[in-house]
Formats: structure tokens, C-alpha cells, sequence
């Protein structure tokens, strides 16, 4: 590696400079291409990839970053190349979409955030980080922050639901476990804030579709949790795939240079998404693709994730003087110090340690942890007559629903190097509290070997396997149904437009039902599903996501009670399709619920409440709420604080959630926002005093031009269970 220098430069911005003056236009541009590594693609192929010309290029000092390039043996070998055969031996960094674990599988994002445990889920996203910085990976693709109101949308799996505020903070924990307290320690890797911004939005629930939004929205319920990801530190951000307004994001100066880096001051590098530069062509917003490349640039983005318009198309636009050399420097400069700042200078081979990498990777068992996270995550939506927890006595249990015996679905979609197949099924995780059990499929759920690059097919017809389960459910105590969806049915270019049981589940459930009404059912999914039918009929619904690598054993923990359940919901379950967009921070309206028997904003076939609502989850005890009191403090922050009380047998643990209204603003603002939650363990018959602390962030709000403000007037200030099960409400008048 060749790095004069005319004195010893201190700083990383010294050290960043001095690099950048010794480098060529072409090295420069090097520093803004990422491509794909070798084998696995998450996105379409462009016919301009050719893995030969790649290693070419990285030889010659021409490429940034990889990704989808992992294990010590090949991150070395390329490394190797960049930094010993090209002129100024600049290491790349490695880039992986490490979402929910690398290879110990955490509960699928939305899982982890029906846990409202941020401890938990930085435990979670620092496993990640050893387990992933242990085969060479230093930069993850992961968190996404992308609020969504839609689950036809396949990436509500990936994301913390329909909140801003519960999203930011899912987002914080998530950055701490990934980039640690020092970037630069071997077990910490950048972390990258996306799909920058609007992208949980799509018109129709369609991926990619276009997003249309007003400013406001934008402002206070998209942007939020990216502004947290920025105050926290974030070392790169990710732009989103869709139109935001009319202008993709990937081209969007006001969004990514205005606001992301101007007003937030953000210092760290925005990198594309897959092919997303090139896609400004498809959109319309350019001519070609060096027009694509330079409004990416122009607009603030600064790695080109394998569109090759960066690699093909810059250098002619900076010789011609159609952008100047100084976009280019800006962009390499913010690449170039997230490098330094995690030490591939000082050792580019720090992530290449092969005997760390069987330590960790084959010889640390963070099973327990993994348990932990499966178990918070897993919530209780409905216990009629306390039907759960199951006596570990009980006789007779019939299993029921292909996803019994799945090990495959519970690792979930985004799934870096977690095996196959390697998650505790469910049959496996109560085989270790009884034997009786009889287990039937009942009905195939997928029909072709599922993958991430295929569509799933769905079994819509084969109902051979109903006799068996009906026969079976007759002669048993209880019957325990898992249904629900295939991990690959969620997740990227997963949208659906029906989000109900999928194939013929529902009419095995209904069979089963009517030979047997005694039904635990066990939903397994990536999204919300609309279940009116089993919310009015079966007794006991317990909502488990794709738990990972443990989904059996934690599910069978809380099924027979060793684990009391405190999972809430992080997105609501609409009752209808229909009903979509549904969210619980919706506004009143002119013609609320209660203004007009018949004029008033309803449908006039459904409830518009949800089935279950965002914060909703039951426990095997019961609790109190009382004593809300509002204390303003000197500063102009106030005190709330509130008791609760277990009031039922089991020690449990609950989420107590404070909520906001401003009930006459300049700006129109919803019914309830959620701005605080706790997690209080109490046991039978204890009490505890929650507090929060509201402060003019939580007060305010954003106008539409983006002005912060905070309005004068009353505030209603409620703490409840669950979005609609406010307990304790009052009025905050703020002067
Ligand atoms: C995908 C996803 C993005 C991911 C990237 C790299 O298309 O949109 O979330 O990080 O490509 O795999």
C-alpha cells in the first residue's frame, strides 16, 4: 500500500485528504462502485456483470465495496487483490444484508419488534454483528426503518410496523448492536438506516410502486426514524427503490442532499439500492444512463450498488464539465472515511481471521439468546376462558397445519447463512414437554421447494389430508393449529393482494372446527393476516411470527406456560383487506365514530376498527392501572408516572404505552401518537411506578415545510395496554 504523506496526518479527515489528493479520477470514481459478489443475487442481474471484468477491476483499484461476498477464505482473497495489486491498495468493504442474524436466526424484524424490548433487540443486532464480522462481513444492509400502514406489503416483515416513534427506537437499538461503541473494534460492522424514505408507502401495497405522500406525512411519520439513525450515528443510509412526490429517491436532492445531508448533517455515505441508479431511466427521470448518473450524483448519492452508470458513465460527465470533480470528491471523501473509521487502514484483513471464524461461527452457541428473542416476540392475541397455558398433563393434543412441521419457514426470508432447515420446529419443541401428541398436516401449504429468487406456489386445492385431521381432532382434547404463511411469502417483491390464510388453511381450520371447538391456533407469518373468522370463533390465538432459529422451543414455552407472553403488536391486523391503509395514529375527522347515526366516516359492511390493534397483547395475569400523574418539571419537560399492578397468579410482564394527543394544532394531529413505553416485570399482587418524561420532541410536531414546532394548548395524555385499551387518560396544559 502506497500512502505518502507530506507529514504525519493525524485526523481521519487528514488522513481521508491526504489519500484523495493521490488519487486518479478513475481510482476516485473506483471508491463509488459496489458490486455484487459471485453467487448470490438479491436483485435482477444486469447484463453488464461479469465476474471476470469485476476481479479485473477491483486489480485495478476501480471498485468500493462488495457485497454478498462472505467467509474469511473469499473476503481474503479479494481483499487480498485490492490491496496488494492495485496502486494505492484501498481495501474494499463488504457489504451483506445481515437483517435478523447472520447465522444464529433472530425472529424476523416485525417479531423483534412485537418484543418493545430495545435490550433485546441490541443483543440481538450485536450477535449478528460477531457472528457476521467473524466471516469477513463489515457493513449490513440492516435497520430498516421504513414505516408502513400496509401489510400487503411484503417488506412489513422486515420492518418495526406502523409507528415512527416505536420504529426510531427499534432503530437505535439496532444501530448500537451493530456498530458497538467503537466502529472500529473487530466485532463491530456499519450499520445502514434504509429504504431512504417513503418506501413503506406503495400506492396499492405493491412493491416498488409508487409513493405519493404529503409533506406532512412525510415529515412526522416517515422521516422520523431515519432523522433517529442520523442522531445516532448511523454510518451509511440506503436509498429507497420508489417516486416519492414525483421524484425517485435515488435522484431526490431535496430528500437525500437537502434534508439527509444539509439540514441533518449526516457524514456518512448513501449508497443505492440494487440497480436503483439505473432504474431513474426506467422511472422516467432520465434519459440514459449517464444521465441517471449524474442527477444519482448530483442528488447526494454516493455508491452505486451494481447499476455500473457510476462505473461506465461518471468520469465522461466530470471531463466534459457536465458535474464537477468536487461532487466526485465529496462522495469518495464520506466513503473513504467510514474505511478508516473502521480500521480496514490500519488492518484490512481485521474481518479475515479464519480461526475466529470457526470460533464463532461453529463453536458459540447463542441459542439462548435466540430463545430469549423468539419467546418476547411471540403475542398473545386472544385466551378465552384462559384456554392457555395448556396443563403439562393435558391429554390428547392433536397437532394440526404443515407449519408444524416446518424448520425451514421459521428462519424467515432474509436469511443470510442460517441453514436451512435449521430452526426447532414446533413439533420439536413440544416433543419436549409430552408425548400426547398426534400429529396430522391436514393440508400441504406450498407446493414447489420455496426460495428467495421463486415465487412460492400455494396449495389452493389439495384438501386429501382434511379426513385425516378431522378424524384426528374428533378424538382430542385440544387441538393445536399452525397456519399460516410461507417465509417466502413475505419480504421483498412478496406483496399480496389478499392477506387471509393462504391456499386452503381457513377451510382446514373451519373443518376442524366443527368436529372440535377446543382450538389453540398458532399463526406463523411475515405480515398482519386478516383472520375475522378465527378472531370470532376459535378460543386461543397466539401470534408467532418466523421466530428463528429456536420458534419451537419458544413457542412451546409459552403454550405450556413456562414463559408468560408479553409480546404487543407493532402493526395492526386489519378485519378486511378493505380496510387497508389501517393505523391506530390515524386523524379524527369532520364525522368521527359518535357524530351522526348515519353521516359519519364508516363503512357501512365492517367495523373500522382493527381486529387486533397496534400495542394490543394479552398475558396469562391481568393488570392495574392507576395513580396517572402529570408533574411539570423547571426545564419545561413534565414527569408522568402511573402504577402498575399485577393483578392475577403469575408473575408477568407488561408494556405499559404512553400516549399524545394535541387536540388543536395548526397542523391536524392524530387521535393518539405513541411517545413513550416501558417494560415492568411484576410479580402476583406487586405494584410499580412507571414514569416518562415528555419533552417539547415528543410535544411537537412538524409543519409542512418542515419546521419543528411545539403549539402552545391542551394535550391529552393517555397510558394503556394497547392503542385501544387506553387506562388511564388527563390533560397537560401546555402554556
Ligand atoms: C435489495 C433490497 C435491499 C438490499 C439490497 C442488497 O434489492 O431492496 O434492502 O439491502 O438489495 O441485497
Amino acid at each position: 500500500m502506497t500512502i505518502a504523506c507530506s507529514h504525519n496526518p493525524n485526523t481521519i479527515d487528514e488522513k481521508v485528504d491526504n489519500l484523495l489528493s493521490q488519487m486518479t479520477l478513475d481510482e476516485k470514481i473506483g471508491q463509488l462502485v459496489q458490486y455484487n459478489g459471485f453467487w448470490d443475487a438479491t436483485g435482477p442481474i444486469p447484463q453488464e456483470s461479469n465476474t471476470k471484468k469485476k476481479y479485473e477491476d477491483v486489480k485495478q483499484g476501480l471498485v468500493g465495496s462488495v457485497l454478498n461476498v462472505y467467509g474469511t477464505a473469499q473476503v481474503r482473497k479479494l481483499q487480498e487483490i485490492a490491496v496488494t495489486q492495485s496502486r494505492l491498495g484501498i481495501p474494499l468493504i463488504f457489504g451483506m444484508d445481515v437483517i435478523h442474524g447472520y447465522k444464529t436466526a433472530f425472529p424476523v424484524p416485525i417479531a423483534e419488534a412485537a418484543s418493545w424490548n430495545m435490550q433485546t433487540i441490541e443483543q440481538a443486532a450485536r450477535i449478528s454483528a460477531i457472528e457476521a464480522s467473524a466471516a469477513g462481513i463489515n457493513w449490513t444492509f440492516a435497520p430498516m426503518l421504513d414505516v408502513s400502514r400496509d401489510p400487503r406489503w411484503g417488506r412489513v416483515m422486515e420492518g418495526a410496523g406502523e409507528d415512527p416513534y416505536l420504529t426510531a427506537q427499534v432503530g437505535i437499538a439496532k444501530i448500537k448492536g451493530f456498530q458497538g461503541t467503537d466502529l472500529s473494534h473487530e466485532q463491530s460492522i456499519a450499520a445502514c438506516a434504509k429504504h431512504f424514505a417513503g418506501y413503506g408507502f406503495p400506492i396499492a401495497g405493491r412493491d416498488y410502486n409508487t409513493v405519493d405522500v404529503s409533506m406532512v406525512t412525510l415529515y412526522n411519520d416517515i422521516l422520523p426514524p431515519f432523522k433517529a439513525a442520523v442522531d445516532n450515528n448511523v454510518a451509511t443510509v440506503m436509498n429507497a427503490f420508489n417516486v416519492l412526490n414525483g421524484v425517485p429517491c435515488t435522484g431526490n436532492t431535496m430528500l437525500v442532499r437537502n434534508i439527509l445531508k444539509h439540514t441533518w448533517n449526516f457524514k456518512g455515505f448513501v449508497v443505492s439500492d440494487w440497480g436503483s441508479i439505473m432504474e431513474l431511466a426506467t422511472h422516467g427521470y432520465a434519459r440514459d444512463r449517464a444521465h441517471a448518473a449524474q442527477i444519482a450524483i448530483e442528488a447526494g448519492c454516493d455508491m452505486d450498488m451494481e447499476s455500473y452508470a457510476y462505473r461506465n458513465d461518471l468520469k465522461p460527465l466530470v471531463e466534459n464539465g457536465t458535474i464537477p470533480e468536487s461532487l466526485i470528491d465529496d462522495a469518495v471523501r464520506r466513503i473513504l472515511r467510514i474505511k478508516f473509521e473502521l480500521g480496514l487502514f490500519d488492518n484490512p484483513y481485521k474481518y479475515c481471521d479464519s480461526v475466529r471464524e470457526k470460533t464463532i461461527l461453529h463453536a458459540t452457541d447463542f441459542s439462548k439468546e435466540a430463545l430469549q428473542s423468539a419467546l418476547e416476540a411471540i403475542v398473545l392475541l386472544k385466551n378465552d376462558n384462559s384456554l392457555l397455558p395448556l396443563s403439562k398433563n393435558q391429554k390428547h393434543i392433536a397437532v394440526i397445519g404443515a407449519l408444524a412441521n416446518d424448520k425451514d419457514s421459521p428462519i424467515g426470508n432474509w436469511r443470510a447463512q442460517a441453514l436451512p432447515s435449521s430452526a426447532v420446529s414446533v413439533l420439536e419443541g413440544l416433543a419436549k414437554y409430552t408425548s400426547n401428541i398426534t400429529y396430522v398436516q391436514g393440508a400441504v401449504l406450498n407446493t414447489n421447494p420455496a426460495g428467495f429468487t421463486h415465487k412460492v406456489s400455494i396449495n389452493e386445492t389439495d384438501k386429501s389430508g382434511f379426513a385425516e385431521a378431522i378424524a384426528v381432532a374428533k378424538k382430542s382434547e385440544v387441538v393445536v393449529m399452525v397456519l399460516g404463511e410461507n417465509c417466502f411469502q413475505s419480504g421483498e417483491a412478496r406483496s399480496r393482494s389478499d392477506i387471509g390464510l393462504p391456499g386452503v388453511q381457513q377451510e382446514l381450520l373451519e373443518a376442524v372446527y366443527a368436529v372440535n371447538k377446543n382450538i389453540v391456533l398458532i399463526l406463523m407469518n411475515g405480515r398482519p393476516l386478516t383472520i375475522p373468522w378465527a378472531g370470532a370463533h376459535v378460543p386461543a390465538i397466539l401470534e408467532t411470527w418466523q421466530l428463528g432459529s429456536q420458534s419451537g422451543n419458544a413457542i412451546a414455552q409459552v403454550l405450556f406456560g413456562d414463559f408468560n407472553p408479553q409480546g404487543k403488536l407493532p402493526m395492526s391486523f386489519p378485519r378486511s383487506v378493505g380496510q387497508i391503509p389501517l393505523y391506530y395514529n390515524h386523524l379524527n375527522t369532520g364525522r368521527p365514530a359518535g357524530f351522526n347515526r348515519v353521516f359519519w366516516s364508516h363503512y357501512t359492511d365492517i367495523e373500522n376498527t382493527p381486529l387486533y390493534s397496534f400495542g394490543h397483547g394479552l398475558s396469562y395475569t391481568t393488570f392495574a392501572y392507576s395513580n396517572l400523574e402529570i408533574t411539570p418539571k423547571k426545564n419545561g419537560e413534565y414527569t408522568i408516572t402511573a402504577r402498575i399492578t399485577n393483578t392475577g397468579t403469575r408473575v408477568g410482564t407488561e408494556t405499559p404505552q404512553l400516549y399524545i394527543r394535541d387536540i388543536v394544532a395548526s397542523v391536524v394531529r392524530p387521535v393518539k401518537e405513541l411517545k413513550g413505553f416501558t417494560k415492568v416485570t411484576l410479580k402476583p399482587n406487586e405494584s410499580k411506578t412507571i414514569e416518562f418524561v415528555l419533552t417539547d420532541a415528543e410535544l411537537g410536531f412538524y409543519t409542512e415545510t418542515g419546521a419543528f414546532t411545539v403549539e402552545p394548548g391542551e394535550f391529552e395524555i393517555m397510558i394503556g395496554s394497547g392503542s385501544d385499551a387506553i387506562l388511564l387518560r388527563s390533560i397537560l396544559v401546555l402554556k
